[in-house]
């Protein structure tokens, strides 16, 4: 039975765009739909240019109300039905009731190689720590920001003199091959999480 998946972003949508494009052929699972937290992000049109439905829930209007804006979140995607939801560059902290809500559907990358630097400016923070290597990790999601199980993870060098940006963008290039093969696993349900047997 072919997975249905929905993409949360609030951005680009480069991580999107690469989840989509790898969901063809024989891969176990299809994207059912785009939703944004920010009604101007990039990626919408990108994912209307491929022909997947879109949606908007902007969160500034619920103010600090996070459960409301989750409320709001949790009833479109029900719409959807989705089996798998992939946070893509998403940029919402998620409390622990969303998060029971789709408990164990939910994948997060991240930009950086769990555990360390769970949060924002994680490149800035690794050249600030001298460290030779930096990456992205692919996330179980739990109410704990950037917690929950690691399922795969990628490296890459930290060059000298390397700028947040320019390092940024070399983890860029490995979120892109990496969060899909993660994907095309657990939707097949093959993924080794550590913890199993
Ligand atoms: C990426 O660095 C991703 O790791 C982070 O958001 C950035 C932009 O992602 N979560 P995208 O281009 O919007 O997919």
């Amino acid at each position: 039975m072919t997975k249905r998946v929905a993409i949360l972003i609030s951005g680009g949508g480069s991580n999107m765009v690469s989840l989509v494009e790898d969901m063809i052929g024989d891969h176990p699972a299809r994207p059912v739909l785009v939703l944004s937290n920010r009604p101007e992000a990039g990626g919408l049109e990108k994912a209307r240019a491929r022909g997947i439905p879109t949606a908007v829930v902007d969160h500034r209007p619920f103010g600090s109300d996070r459960p409301a804006f989750e409320a709001a979140l949790s009833a479109v995607l029900d719409q959807a039905r989705p089996d798998i939801i992939c946070l893509a560059g998403f940029m919402r902290v998620l409390t622990q009731g969303f998060v029971t809500r789709w408990q164990g559907k939910m994948l997060n990358i991240h930009p950086s190689l769990l555990p360390k630097y769970k949060g924002l400016h994680t490149h800035a923070r690794a050249i600030a720590a001298g460290d030779s290597e930096a990456g992205c990790s692919v996330h179980e999601v739990t109410a704990e920001l950037d917690g929950g199980q690691v399922l795969g993870q990628a490296r890459v060098p930290v060059l000298p003199d390397d700028t947040p940006e320019a390092l940024a963008a070399r983890v860029l290039v490995q979120e892109h091959d990496l969060y899909p093969k993660i994907l095309r696993r657990f939707a097949e349900g093959t993924i080794q999480r550590p913890d199993q047997p």
